[in-house]
């Protein structure tokens, strides 16, 4: 078997070796011909002379060929650092060509090819380094998984791909079965259902590295097919979850970057993350909370203000430190613009510099202005951008200008990993396009206390997501054990007895038969690896990912099929 490459170092000096792989470069010095012999370790130079019977071969290779090639190993006269073979070079005495190659639609090298083309030939892009550094990091992560999650005793369990369509959360994909006419099985959103029923079986301590399909919009962090690393616990309560969770994310952290992350992590109720942050993911690198300066307006003169604060709403603020000289009323209309996104109206600012200047300068007596100044603890040049109008809006369009100015300003510091436990999450929330209630987390998620669900409002759930960096990287809680409590909970989703017993009357069922205590958790192994590659691109951390329209541009899926196979099952297209 072949070895790596760039195994091959000083101490092989003076011996005859042979190497095989993909020709990366060729510089033809007219006389000289170095080549950069690249396999997936690495890259490793060889050099042919005029002497060399291999000479005549080395002018015909291009970039791309696969080639085996003997010589000896020499020290080189000047060391290449930023190579780990840089000390020594090949002079190669024999080459074969295993293979041509024709030229390459993209340059591998050239990082401003469009990234449809790169997509097409996937297979070609994923040569390039990053791309499988980016996948040995995956690698690594899963390896380390398994081994944290085996010390612990938990036992890897697969769970169906064709499943039951459950549809509450994202939308299914559904498979039409051949054999039961007119029926369907619905690829998994995640394992959930299953999870529980293993615990129900006894196996208390399961864990699956398992796939998901959701057919939901895309995102930058977000694929209709992704990874979850599953666990699921009987008898535990969220603290072992959490600790568990922690010790898993510091071993991963520690193997795959070798870097010590501090335990245990900080946590955080949803309502205090949203107050402060605007979000149930909050970036926590850097400061810049959002405030509440609704009381300060109280008797404001200023009728916008008036108004919001007559039919109940807020009114809030960022304070950009020592940035007014920064931005110009132009910079400012382009934030206006940005928070008009999240539905905000208007983008109000003051300048502080001993006195306020600013859109809504006039409309601040000097009492507002000392509130103002001790609230916000103000400095000179200071800024600062006022939203107001209902909570939900202010807090999500000034959390996402947080992010915004966070990013402009390059407040974030590199190679931070900021580790966080949200708690205490809503158990309902208000669905605009269903106009009705769903689960804030899922069905199954306990609530905290089972007499206050008839307030959909403000019944909280056992639930707890664990965020890193302003990424949302997993996410679980403790569930419901009791026949009686996931009845009442699948009503207040409306669903009907007889609704809530064809869909889920499998696990109603199961649950009267001496169901454990249990809880659990899912990490998103996607968005835990591109924090690890430093991307903020989903793709870069998926062998052969999906567009954002998630089609699959290199086989060319989803496709048309033929009439046969639509007859085989049944199906005639609208
Ligand atoms: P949840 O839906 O929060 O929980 O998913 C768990 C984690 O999976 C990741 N994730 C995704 N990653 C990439 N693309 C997607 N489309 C996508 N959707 C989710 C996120 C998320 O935190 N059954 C529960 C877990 C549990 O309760 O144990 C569940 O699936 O990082």
């Amino acid at each position: 078997m072949k070895t790596d490459n760039t195994d091959i170092n000083i101490t092989k000096e003076g011996k005859c070796i042979t190497l095989k792989g993909w020709v990366a470069k060729k510089r033809d010095l007219g006389g000289l011909v170095f080549i950069d012999l690249r396999d997936r370790s690495g890259v490793i130079q060889l050099i042919v002379t005029p002497e060399s019977s291999a000479y005549e071969k080395a002018t015909v290779l291009k970039n791309e060929y696969v080639i085996e090639v003997e010589g000896k190993v020499v020290k080189r006269s000047s060391v290449n650092k930023s190579l780990k073979t840089g000390e020594i070079e090949i002079e190669v005495s024999q080459i074969e060509i295993l293979n041509e190659s024709d030229d390459l639609p993209f340059e591998l090298s050239n990082p401003t090819a469009l990234e449809d083309t790169r997509l097409k030939y996937r297979y070609l892009d994923l040569r390039r380094n990053e791309l499988q550094n980016n996948l040995l990091i995956k690698h690594k992560i899963m390896q380390s998984t398994r081994s944290y999650l085996n010390n612990k005793a938990f036992m890897e369990i697969e769970t169906p791909i064709l499943c039951k369509s459950t549809p509450e959360g994202a939308r299914d994909y559904l498979v039409p079965s051949r054999v039961n006419r007119g029926s369907f099985y619905a690829l998994p959103q995640s394992p959930q259902l299953f999870k529980q029923l293993l615990m129900i079986s006894g196996f208390e301590k399961y864990y699956q590295i398992a796939r998901c399909f959701r057919d939901e919009d895309l995102r930058a962090d977000r694929q209709p097919e992704f990874t979850q690393i599953d666990i699921e616990m009987s008898f535990i309560n969220e603290n072992d979850i959490m600790m568990l969770t922690e010790g898993l994310l510091a071993q991963i952290f520690r193997e795959v970057k070798g870097i010590d992350i501090k335990l245990p992590f900080e946590r955080m109720s949803y309502e205090k993350a949203i107050d402060i942050y605007g979000s149930d993911k909050p970036d926590t690198r850097f400061e810049m909370p959002i405030c509440d300066i609704t009381s300060i307006f109280e008797n404001t003169d200023f009728t916008v203000f008036k108004d919001v604060i007559n039919n109940n709403g807020i009114i809030n603020c960022l304070v950009v430190k020592n940035a007014a000289d920064k931005y110009s009323r132009k910079d400012i209309d382009k934030l206006t613009d940005f928070v008009k996104i999240y539905k905000a109206k208007a983008l109000a600012f003051l300048k502080y510099n001993e006195e306020f200047t600013g859109s809504i300068s006039k409309f601040i007596t000097d009492e507002m202005a000392d509130s103002l100044k001790t609230l916000l603890s103000l400095n000179n040049n200071d800024l600062i951008l006022i939203i107001a109008g209902n909570k939900k809006m202010v807090k999500t369009a000034l959390g996402s200008l947080r992010l915004k100015l966070g990013r402009d300003l390059n407040l974030i510091e590199k190679d931070k990993y900021n580790f966080l436990w949200v708690t205490d999450f809503p158990m309902f929330e208000y669905s605009e396009e269903e106009e009705r209630y769903i689960a804030c987390h899922h069905p199954f998620t306990l609530p905290a206390n089972v007499d206050d669900l008839d307030d959909k409002e403000h019944a909280l759930a056992r639930a707890y997501d664990v965020v890193l960096n302003g990424y949302e990287v997993g996410g679980g809680s403790i569930r419901i054990h009791r026949p009686e409590i996931q009845e009442k909970v699948l009503q207040s989703l409306v669903f009907s007895k007889e609704q809530a017993t064809k869909q889920f009357g499998f696990l109603l069922e199961a649950l009267t038969f001496g169901t454990p205590p249990h809880g659990g958790l899912a990490l998103g192994l996607e968005r835990l690896t591109m924090i690890l590659c430093d991307t903020e691109n989903i793709r870069d951390v998926i062998a052969f990912p999906k567009t954002a329209s998630a089609s699959d541009l290199m086989s060319g899926a989803p496709d048309v099929v033929s009439k046969k196979q639509l007859d085989d099952l049944y199906i005639s297209l609208k």
